[in-house]
């Protein structure tokens, strides 16, 4: 591919990751920030060669059609790229790049971060105290769960996973897996591989959704999954929202079937099912797994890395198409 110069960046950015696309590329901005809806994107980004863009960018086919002319490569700050269409990118000869392994120790904090949260009731002791309700300690006030000799069920023992799994292991938990193949012993490290994904429910009292959102996974955690997990089980989400049936996980805690969940990520966000909000035990967090900024950072460069990499005719390895 020969150089790239005109560019279209469709958020604004880190201040690393906007400078030194500056100093590449002649860059036109989403100054104002606020997320383009397919027409006015395919207006503001007409004769791009580059799209800088990330998962609040629905890149559809049409988006992709009517940009082809000019679009050679779609720069996608993150790791997850199931708001792309493949396949049109595919069929227009548009190349996508995303942003895998930079982002697998944040995400996998936040993870720990959640479970931590959603097993000690944080939401619920920080609003105690917050509220001036707190008339004080008492020995049965906020019992949580505590981690050690828990069993933690990770759905994707994959990049961010075993990142997840090695610390959690320090916390005292029982590390178990599903995916589709078993892991060599080395990258399994002692974790329980179970062969079918209701195994790992049985097993989980502590359910982590850590793989990538594919269509067979959409709705993946339903009522009949919830119903496998153990009674007073706890669901942590770092992927994507669209795996989870959020009526059947309202239901299993407001039963009581579940003791508490701990979400980063929501079906439609950020209008997520606006019950979650009335429910004391779910610690919500904003989709928050890269958001650090050396992370955001270290997403940017891969991806400067990647178009570099295009421009002079060798394979990016964060090539997604
Ligand atoms: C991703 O990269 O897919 C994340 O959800 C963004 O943090």
């Amino acid at each position: 591919m020969t150089s790239l110069r005109r560019a279209y960046a469709a958020r604004r950015f880190t201040e690393a990751y906007e400078q030194a696309m500056d100093a590449r590329y002649a860059v036109t901005r989403n100054q104002a920030d606020k997320p383009l809806d397919t027409q006015a994107l395919a207006k503001a980004a007409e004769g791009s060669e580059i799209l800088f863009c990330c998962l609040t960018e629905k890149i559809t086919a049409e988006l992709i059609a009517h940009l082809s002319p000019t679009l050679k490569v779609i720069a996608n700050l993150s790791v997850g790229v199931e708001h792309i269409d493949l396949e049109a990118a595919r069929r227009f000869g548009v190349h996508v790049l995303n942003t895998p392994d930079v982002l697998s120790e944040a995400t996998a904090e936040v993870a720990m971060m959640l479970i931590l949260n959603a097993c000690r009731r944080a939401y619920e002791s920080d609003h105690l105290v917050r509220s001036g309700q707190w008339t004080g300690w008492t020995p049965t006030q906020m019992l949580g769960l505590g981690l050690t000799g828990r069993r933690l069920g990770i759905l994707g023992l994959g990049r961010i996973g075993q990142h997840v799994a090695r610390r959690a292991a320090p916390f005292g938990l029982e590390i178990h897996y599903h995916n589709r193949r078993q892991l060599p012993a080395e990258t399994e490290a002692g974790a329980t591989y179970h062969t079918t994904s209701d195994s790992l429910l049985r097993h989980s009292d502590i359910f982590c959704i850590a793989a990538p959102s594919t269509p067979e996974l959409k709705g993946f955690l339903d009522a009949r999954r919830i119903g496998l997990l153990p009674k007073d089980a706890v669901v942590v989400n770092v992927a994507r929202g669209d795996m989870v049936d959020d009526e059947a996980l309202i239901d299993g805690l407001k039963s009581g079937k579940l003791f508490a969940a701990g979400l980063d990520v929501y079906r439609g966000e950020p209008n997520l099912d606006p019950r979650y909000r009335a429910l004391p035990n779910a610690f919500l967090a904003s989709h928050i797994g890269s958001a650090t900024v050396d992370t955001r950072d270290a997403m940017g460069f891969l991806l400067l890395d990647g178009l570099k990499a295009l421009e002079e005719g060798r394979r990016p390895h964060n090539l997604v198409v």
